[in-house]
């Protein structure tokens, strides 16, 4: 009885050697030669798959096992898939960790099929299946070279033409998809768009029509933010801040109207000791290979909301400071008159102190109640 991995070096040397021979015919041929030596065999439906990352795909092969090798029952007991990755280990799809959750073995009537669920690119491996009988352990190697591709759409702008390529490391016929819409079909990586700058792109492999690459297109307008205001004070700094959807992503480049040179790149610029002469229309362009694409902003010296805040409470405080002596003149007076008994009213303090209640209200209380030396004292 041949040791498995033995049987899986055999014939991997004895099949690489005649595919790189004689190619692809050769190569068929002797799948069939296998087959007839002893009655063993197992026959892919296809030898080499490319699917895309986070796709399914279904591993598929039919075997056969001779009943009575050398005239004994040879029984069958079961069938179990492997793979292998470049210099890695051989393992069990069906119980290996990374597979977890992920795999189906299905094998019925002579044929199995191993399906693998969202697929990864680590997936990448030659996929066999091995045959176990009462009297050996037959194996199907080298079986099925699975390449789990990523998809990724290059493109470039040139006049009023994009051009866009389609990557990945499978070559079979591509999808290409304009706004989600399927437009073209095509087995060349490359397509041709007319330029416009509204629309987005990408592409699929053929049978992998739900798994398409993420879309390029050209920066979106751009959103433009001042901190802290575009009413700058003179002395201070800002700080202007470009934004765009771009896939690619973009680059940023700030202008200020009517100048030629970029004044900035980057998504932010920041204008440290604000002068008169900074103020002015800015612009922000997005750009990346797929176009282009424009917001201004005006910047101008002025009383920023922030400063008027400031000037607002400082007025505020003077007039109340203002209002302090004029309050506790009229406290002076109420207790003078409260001296003399009499109950004369309006004198001109008190009509100036109606113009804020709270005081008045204060006044009479506390020329009420509290001791009348005290507010004296105060005087
Ligand atoms: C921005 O991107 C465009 C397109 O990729 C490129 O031509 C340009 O040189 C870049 N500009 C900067 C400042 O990196």
């Amino acid at each position: 009885m041949v040791p498995l991995s033995l049987l899986t070096e055999m014939r991997g040397a004895a099949m690489s050697l005649t595919a790189a021979a004689s190619g692809l015919v050769v190569f068929l041929l002797s799948v069939s030669a296998v087959q007839g030596q002893d009655g063993w065999g197992v026959t892919y439906s296809s030898t080499e798959i490319c699917a895309v990352n986070g796709s399914t795909v279904e591993i598929s092969c039919s075997y056969t096992y001779p009943s009575t090798p050398d005239g004994r029952v040879n029984t069958f007991e079961k069938t179990c898939w492997f793979s292998q990755k470049k210099g890695g280990e051989r393992v069990d799809p069906s119980t290996f960790s990374e597979y977890a959750g992920r795999v189906e073995d299905l094998c019925e009537n002579n044929i199995c099929t191993l399906r693998i669920r969202n697929l990864r690119k680590s997936d990448s491996a030659v996929y066999w299946l091995g045959i176990k009988t009462s009297q050996t352990a037959y194996s199907g190697f080298p079986g099925v070279t699975l390449s789990v591709t990523d998809l990724q759409v290059e493109g470039r702008r040139s006049g009023s033409s994009t051009r866009l390529q389609c990557l990945s490391s499978c070559h079979t016929s591509y999808i290409w998809f304009k706004n989600g819409q399927k437009v073209k079909e095509d087995t060349s990586p490359y397509a041709y768009f007319s330029y416009s700058p509204a629309d987005s792109y990408s592409c699929a492999l053929k049978g992998y029509e739900d798994f398409p690459s993420p879309s390029v297109y050209a920066p979106k307008l751009p959103s433009v933010s001042v901190s802290p205001s575009a009413e700058i004070e003179e002395g201070s700094s800002v700080t202007l801040t470009c934004s765009s959807d771009a896939n690619p992503a973009a680059n940023y480049t700030w202008y200020k109207k009517n100048e030629d040179s970029p004044k900035a790149s980057g998504q932010i610029f920041n204008i440290t000791d604000f002068r008169a002469e900074h103020s002015g229309s800015y612009s922000c362009g997005a750009q990346n290979k797929l176009g282009r694409s424009n917001s201004n902003l005006h910047l101008s010296v002025g009383t920023g909301s922030s400063t008027m805040t400031v000037n607002i409470i400082r007025t505020t405080l003077g007039v109340l400071l203002m209002l302090i002596p004029v309050f506790l003149l009229s406290l002076w007076t109420k207790k003078k008159k409260a001296l003399r008994s009499t109950t004369e009213a309006h004198e001109p303090e008190e009509i100036e102190l109606d113009s804020i209640p709270e005081y008045e209200n204060d006044s009479h209380t506390a020329a009420q109640t509290e001791d009348t030396e005290e507010q004296e004292d105060l005087v």
